[in-house]
């Protein structure tokens, strides 16, 4: 039976570490601009409003997915963080785990975005996202590790879709 939950930071962050290994080690710090084109200072009062759930899916009480949603606005939510446990792949698990994360959200949500690396953009935009964010380049992704540099330059692109039609 495949389940879904929301679970707490700490559990979820120590499960998804195979996806970002580098929980640590933080040495850069964003720089934001308003929409007055000012560079906006990231303290905290910038996020207070921002809901977060972590989320896990279980098959027959065995952890084997895992994702988080939090809203970046009044109607649009990020989608970060997608990671099936090996022996779970390919089961179709991570669809509906997407559709539910949403969902926790309700109206007047209706949109997420998400950021596709090169290596799982095909896949994304198949398997749950619709579209290439319109007028939306692919950039450059942040250098984090000998891995990605070893890539040459690895870039994310972001992906929107609108899970529910609002009246
Ligand atoms: C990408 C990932 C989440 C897919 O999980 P999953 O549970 O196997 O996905 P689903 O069961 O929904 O889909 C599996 C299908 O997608 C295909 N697929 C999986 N990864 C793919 C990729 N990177 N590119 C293209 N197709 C891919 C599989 O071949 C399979 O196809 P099939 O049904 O025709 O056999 C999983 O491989 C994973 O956790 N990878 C490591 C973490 C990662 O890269 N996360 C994404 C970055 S945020």
């Amino acid at each position: 039976m495949v389940e879904f939950q929301v679970i707490n930071f700490d559990e979820w962050r120590q499960r998804m570490q195979p996806l970002w290994p580098w929980n640590t080690d933080w040495h850069w710090i964003p720089i934001i601009n308003n929409p007055y084109g000012q560079i906006q200072y990231t303290g905290c009062e910038a996020f207070n409003r921002v809901i977060m759930f972590p989320v896990m899916c279980t098959v027959d009480g065995t952890p084997a997915a895992y994702t988080s949603v939090f809203n970046i606005s009044d109607t649009h939510l990020r989608l970060r963080g997608v990671y099936t446990e090996p022996e779970f792949r390919g089961q179709g698990l991570v669809a509906p785990m997407l559709d539910w994360a949403c969902n926790l959200f309700p109206e007047p949500w209706h949109t997420a975005i998400g950021y596709g690396r090169e290596t799982s953009l095909d896949y994304f935009l198949k398997v749950w996202f619709g579209e290439v964010m319109p007028n939306y380049s692919s950039r450059r992704r942040y250098e984090h590790n000998a891995e990605d540099l070893s890539n040459g330059k690895p870039t994310v692109t972001l992906m929107r879709r609108k899970f529910r039609d609002i009246s």
